[in-house]
């Protein structure tokens, strides 16, 4: 399978403008869930290391150059870095591919293209951040400035890993910010090459800092450090819970974008082909590995039986394969830890009386990996399992429903409210249910579409605070009110 390609340098942490080892020299070793083989080495960040990063960054943030430079130089800075993601395109997406089992489809041609646009995207903001006058009293001059939070730490999860680099460090460069990214232990090695790039593009020492690591021990260590302002977390709701516990023994600012149960909603007058290829996509696009996935497809009942025939034909079409290979549509599971985790919540499926329809079982690629057949679940109802959990994995669930108030209902019966999908031709319905939902993002007759320019995020369980788009700005930055006496 990866034979034929070069072998992949050792992960070096980015720490102070430098690639560097870990104090300890400690590493640890990235693996190919596709091949169950090694893919490197990589440097193993211990809470040494951590400080360094942030005090690197604390560094940078207070005596400059990086707070203080002309915003439009910033932004030539930002928008290099997404020049230099698409030049060393093949590159990235290959270690993306090798790292997370990603079909090389996905990561050479929409998460590269996300990373370098959202770069570009906020190099634009850098120079349109303002604050506001007001005209309270004729005895005051009363502004605001909108000014950066100083130094901020993201965790970063390995569904995403490089798209992630790019959601956290854009904006929070934009204003001003210096940044320490701890990405997933099992997917660190796009983020670093990224950190490298950071370099090339002309970030300053010290401004942004990547420190791959353990969770426990490196994660912890950049919650926990004084020096570090703000946490911008994405991943589990269970370690979101446990970030912001710690975090507020310093009153640290913390942003928790978590998991979802994102239900996409049929109505039976959609473009029902459409609908079949949006629901489809939705649950199976990153082998479902994706905090947004449409995990639960809620179909009016009056087609149900049609509709997931129909799916059921689409999935079993949809073969595992070798994630290299251009034309694969359906990667690996990212670690067998999460395949067995996946294949786990099916059988509890089943055994709470859902009727498999298709899927269901390992399917090795080349006798290897922890591959998962895309899965389909009918007669699912929504207070099984497998429709309040996130399986985070190719399984999805199709819950059938009456009416409009049933299906909004059943889609905001749950603890999560990341996203949702709705099916229609009716533009009314359209309009009124994407108000019922509750939901950071409503897709209407697509799914799955992100833009840099449109805020991400989630209500209820699935967080708090915004990726993307304008809003995002106001959680990498903070407004101070300026009072001057005219008398
Ligand atoms: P998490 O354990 O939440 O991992 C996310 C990030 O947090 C990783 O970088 C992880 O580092 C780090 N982390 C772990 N423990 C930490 C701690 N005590 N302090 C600070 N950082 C810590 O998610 P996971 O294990 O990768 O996946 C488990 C489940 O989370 C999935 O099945 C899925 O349901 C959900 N998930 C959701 C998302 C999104 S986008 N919402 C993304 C991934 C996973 P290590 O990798 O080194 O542990």
């Amino acid at each position: 399978m990866s034979d034929t390609l070069a072998p992949v340098r050792p992960g070096k942490l980015i720490i102070d403008g430098a690639a560097v080892d870990a104090a300890s020299g400690r590493t640890f070793t990235t693996m190919n869930p596709a091949t169950e083989e090694p893919i490197t080495q990589v440097a193993e960040a211990g809470a040494d290391d951590v400080d360094r990063a942030v005090r690197a960054a604390r560094k940078a943030f207070d005596e400059g150059p990086w707070s203080r430079m002309k915003a439009i130089d910033r932004a030539r800075v930002i928008w290099k870095l997404g020049d230099l993601v698409l030049a060393h395109a093949d590159e990235i997406a290959r270690l993306e591919t090798l790292d997370n089992g990603k079909p090389i489809l996905e990561s050479r041609h929409v998460d590269i293209d996300m990373v370098a646009r959202t770069f570009h995207y906020f190099a634009g903001w850098a120079t349109k951040l303002s604050g506001d006058t007001t005209s309270i009293n004729p005895a005051w001059a009363t502004y605001t400035l909108r000014e950066p939070i100083g130094v901020l730490g993201a965790i970063i999860p390995w569904n995403f890993p490089m798209i992630m680099v790019g959601w956290k460090a854009a904006p929070a460069l934009a204003a001003g910010n210096t940044v320490v990214i701890k990405p997933a232990e099992l997917t660190p090695l796009s983020a670093l090459r990224i950190g490298e790039l950071a370099l090339e593009a002309g970030l300053p020492p010290g401004v942004l800092n990547i420190v791959s690591g353990k969770g426990s021990v490196a994660g912890e260590a950049l919650v926990r450090h004084p020096m570090v302002d703000k946490i911008s977390f994405t991943g589990s709701t269970a370690v979101g819970q446990h970030i912001m516990r710690t975090a507020a023994d310093q009153v640290k600012k913390v942003t928790l974008e978590l998991g979802g149960k994102s239900p996409n909603i049929v109505f039976a007058d959609a473009d029902l082909e459409a609908a079949l290829r949006g629901v489809t996509m939705g649950i199976f696009y990153g082998k479902g590995e994706v905090c947004a996935a449409g995990s639960r497809a809620l179909v009016e009942r009056s087609i149900y039986d049609d509709f997931v025939a129909k799916l059921a034909e689409r999935a079993k079409k949809l073969v595992p394969g070798d994630p290299l290979d251009m034309k694969t549509r359906l990667g690996s599971i990212v670690s067998q830890k999460q395949m067995e985790s996946v294949l786990g919540y099916v059988e509890k499926g089943v055994a709470e009386g859902a009727q498999l329809v298709a899927g269901g079982q390992r399917q090795p690629v080349n006798g290897k990996g922890w591959f998962v057949q895309a899965t389909v679940l009918a007669q699912v109802q929504n207070s099984m399992t497998v429709a309040q959990e996130e399986i985070f994995g190719p399984v999805l669930s199709v819950i059938p429903f009456d009416d409009v108030d049933d299906a909004v209902a059943k889609a905001n019966d749950s603890p999560y409210g990341l996203a949702s999908g709705v099916w229609t031709d009716d533009v009314k319905k359209a309009h009124r249910v994407s108000r019922a939902l509750k939901a950071g993002t409503v897709w209407v007759n697509m799914y799955n579409f992100y833009d840099p320019g449109m805020p991400f995020g989630g209500t209820k369980q699935s967080g708090f605070g915004r990726d993307l788009g304008p809003d995002c700005l106001a959680d990498v930055t903070q407004a101070k009110s300026v009072f001057l006496n005219l008398e």
